[in-house]
């Protein structure tokens, strides 16, 4: 493989071709942050990488959905997007601090079509990795994932397919067979495709994370081949830096790579031992604002540091947030964040897809439409979304503030009158001679009317500190 290379270097630099030389991922001695749906997004990642990971795979990405998709650099936020035209989501973003630590893991059961992605990623990415070990059904059905565990000839030609047609190196993810001397065959075969490294979750097909890991199957696989194996499943056992290598020890291996230990708690990867909840937080938070990650995939990630502290009032008004600007509030990084998101208006690009899929076009549009009808304009609008959880009891609701507000002045009660469109709903407030309205479509006619009296008491300075804080950010 490596001969093959060296004359094309060689020949494009005779013809004045300039190649980036990249060093080869070495896959020997390393922690791994391992694939993980809707973790391994890029903050996620970067964090991992600061916290010491010394290589970071992405979730598994698939096939068909990457090779439609549109390389983008993204000037603003100075990343790459992989854009899918037909909706418009980012399907894939990254950028050049993880280029030389980050593997791409890809769901396919073509070799052709996982080439195709190859060739489009391979300057982007430092490895790709085929996912082969994966059970749900969704991956069964199309032949990808542990469906390859049963087709090794399949797996092998994927392999091989990759490793001959692509400048990087080539690795799978792979779960023990039922029985080790099987286990060992099926790693001898795939590792006669050219495969730089083999990773090896030690369970089966069939069980879930509460059954205990098989180390000593991996040591016995780790003795009988010369591929370096990355051992996989240990999270049970994680608690800090050490346990990681002690389970690599435990399973013989060339490398260790986490999941859920790292998904609780992404600091298990620093020497110095595991950072404070808090901390983490804050920091994963900054990532997510520095690079514009969507809010779901925040909300997500951080629910997972979480935990059972959802449950707390703290917790609880972090379920409430839908905007990033709103997460950062609770961590006190408001400030950060909406001075990002203004310089990022400022750079000309908002960090999302430039592509709008049609329908949420059609829907932003409509939405646009009524808002900038005559009904609304001599209105007073803000964009304030009604927190819920802002609001310690019933009695601080802004309605009821209006309410007494008005009673106190002596003047009428407010009246609402509000608006539905498909299944978003937006209110007007009239009050004391003006009109009132949040420019954010809640869900419900309920929140639109507080959103609409929210309005209200901020424009007659009537909002309680707490609840301007927490709206800070969505006060321009
Ligand atoms: C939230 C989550 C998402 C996962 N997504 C993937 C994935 O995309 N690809 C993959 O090969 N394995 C995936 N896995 C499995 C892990 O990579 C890993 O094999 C498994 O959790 C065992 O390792 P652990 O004991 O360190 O958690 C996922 C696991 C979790 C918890």
């Amino acid at each position: 493989m490596q001969s093959m290379r060296l004359p094309i270097q060689i020949l494009a630099r005779s013809l004045g071709i300039s190649m980036k030389t990249r060093q080869r991922l070495d896959y020997r001695d390393k922690l791994i942050l391992a694939p993980m749906v809707r973790v391994g997004t890029l903050p996620m990642r970067l964090l991992a990488l600061e916290m010491g990971a010394d290589i970071v795979y992405t979730e598994e990405l698939v096939d068909l959905k990457l090779i439609k998709s549109i390389r983008r650099p993204n000037a603003a936020l100075g990343t790459v997007d992989f854009v899918d035209p037909s909706d418009g989501t980012i399907v894939f973003r990254t950028c050049a601090q993880e280029t030389s630590r980050l593997v791409l893991q890809l769901g396919t059961s073509d070799p052709n079509r996982a080439l195709a992605v190859g060739q489009l990623l391979q300057r982007d990415i430092a490895g790709l990795d085929i996912n082969m070990g994966c059970p749900k059904e969704f991956s069964i059905k199309g032949g990808m994932g542990a469906a390859l565990l049963s087709d090794p000839a399949k797996a092998a030609l994927i392999l091989r397919t990759l490793c001959s047609g692509l400048d990087i190196p080539v690795t799978c993810k792979i779960r023990i067979l039922p029985d080790v001397a099987q286990t060992i065959d099926l790693v001898q075969q795939l590792a006669a495709t050219g495969i730089a490294a083999i990773g090896i979750h030690a369970r089966t097909r069939d069980e879930r994370p509460q059954h205990p890991a098989h180390p000593e199957v991996l040591r016995a696989v780790a003795q009988a081949v010369d591929i370096p194996i990355i051992a996989n499943g240990g999270s049970k056992s994680m608690h800090c830096h050490e346990d990681l290598r002690k389970f690599q020890a435990d399973c013989g291996a060339a490398s260790v790579m986490v999941a859920r230990a790292a998904q609780i708690n992404v600091s298990i990867f620093r020497k110095e031992g595991l950072l404070p909840m808090d901390e983490l937080i804050e920091r994963y938070l900054r990532l997510c604002v520095d690079y514009d990650n969507a809010p779901h995939n925040a909300k997500y990630c951080v629910q997972s540091i979480l935990r059972e502290l959802q449950e707390t009032p703290r917790g609880k008004r972090f379920l409430q947030c839908q905007t990033l600007q709103q997460m950062c509030e609770i961590w006190q990084l408001g400030d950060y964040c909406r001075r990002r998101q203004r310089e990022l208006r400022t750079l000309g690009n908002s960090g999302r897809a430039e592509v709008e899929p049609p329908e949420a076009q059609a829907k932003r549009q409509k939405l646009e439409e009524i808002s900038s009808g005559d009904e609304y304009s001599n209105v007073i609008c803000r964009n304030m979304p009604f927190l819920r959880s802002t609001y310690p009891s019933d009695n601080h609701l802004p309605k009821t503030q209006l309410y007494v507000h008005a009673a106190r002045e002596g003047k009428s009660p407010p009246a609402y009158e509000t608006q539905q469109c498909d299944k978003l709903f937006r209110s007007i407030c009239s009050f004391d001679g003006q009109r009132f309205s949040s420019s954010f479509w809640e869900k419900n006619k309920k929140q639109a009317e507080q959103g609409a009296a929210l309005v209200a008491l901020l424009h007659l300075g009537q909002l309680e500190a707490q609840v301007l804080r927490d709206n800070g950010s969505l006060l321009n």
